[in-house]
């Protein structure tokens, strides 16, 4: 009988691949078999696909735009010319910023929702049609601790929303596609160990002392925790999972 986590042999798709928790998920996922698509729009994400195939493992690389609708599809189509239907998407590209509500202007709020709402909306449409059309695959789209709770002391009304959009694009799109057999479901990372918050210890060491206050391990959390815990929602041992959010904050969100 096959393992439930294997998940060897399964075509991937991971956004925002050149990033923290992107290139983690690769390098895990890969780890684990998957034939990893990199993707981002920032051409790095080549690197992260050559350095998985030094280490034996199956990867390749695709360069867009998640807010450009057009470059979404015409990606989609590529890589369905390419692979065939996918068998999972990590929709994971996104962005931070931090402003006070007042300050937001209309291009602020509109960058923020074109990446992080839009974007995983057009991803998943995009790159999922093959999946329904097939009749199985496995979707996780990244929402966060912001989604779900007001964070302190950053501000970021526009992110916040977004993610928290993405919770429910989630749960939505889980009950629209169930009987189709792809499953739907998000993690919610808490503050994680990218060079982003790398940065925020070197420049505002009391900010990274609430985070890890209000975190109840009192850590940050690790990228491949992320990774670990996308990688149990795409495999089969989450078959009975859809429409969930789950949290891989330290327990952040019940403190
Ligand atoms: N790091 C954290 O503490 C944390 C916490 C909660 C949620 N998240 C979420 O996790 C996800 C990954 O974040 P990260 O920490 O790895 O950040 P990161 O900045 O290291 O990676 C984000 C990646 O997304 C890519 N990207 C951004 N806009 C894009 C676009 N329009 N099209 C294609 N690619 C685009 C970037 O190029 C980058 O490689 C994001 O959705 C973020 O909001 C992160």
């Amino acid at each position: 009988m096959r393992n439930p986590m294997d998940i060897s042999g399964r075509k991937i798709l991971v956004t925002g691949a050149a990033g923290g928790i992107g290139s983690a998920a690769c390098r895990y996922l890969a780890s684990l078999g998957a034939t990893v698509i990199a993707a981002d729009r920032d051409a790095s994400v080549e690197r992260i696909r050559d350095d998985i195939r030094s280490s034996g493992g199956k990867a390749e690389s695709v360069v867009f735009n998640v807010a450009d609708r057009n470059s979404v599809q015409e990606a989609a189509a590529a890589v369905q010319r390419s692979f065939g239907a996918l068998d999972g998407i990590f929709a994971n590209a996104g962005m931070s910023y931090e402003r006070p509500a007042l300050d937001h202007s209309e291009a602020d709020w509109r960058t923020v929702m074109s990446v992080n709402l839009d974007g995983v909306f057009w991803t998943v449409q995009a790159f999922g049609r093959s999946m329904l059309e097939a009749g199985k695959g496995a979707i996780v789209m990244t929402a966060s601790i912001a989604g779900v709770k007001a964070v302190r002391p950053e501000l970021h009304v526009g992110y916040d929303v977004s993610k928290a959009g993405v919770a429910h694009m989630c749960r939505v799109l889980a009950a629209e596609w169930a009987k189709s057999g792809v499953r739907v479901n998000a993690v919610g990372p808490g503050y994680t160990d990218t060079v982003m918050l790398a940065e925020v210890g070197r420049t505002q060491p009391a900010v990274m002392k609430q985070w890890l206050d209000d975190t109840p391990v009192g850590r940050l959390i690790k990228p491949e925790e992320i990774a670990s815990a996308a990688a149990f929602l795409l495999s089969d041992a989450a078959s009975g999972v859809t429409g969930h959010l789950l949290m891989v904050d330290g327990g952040y969100s019940i403190a």
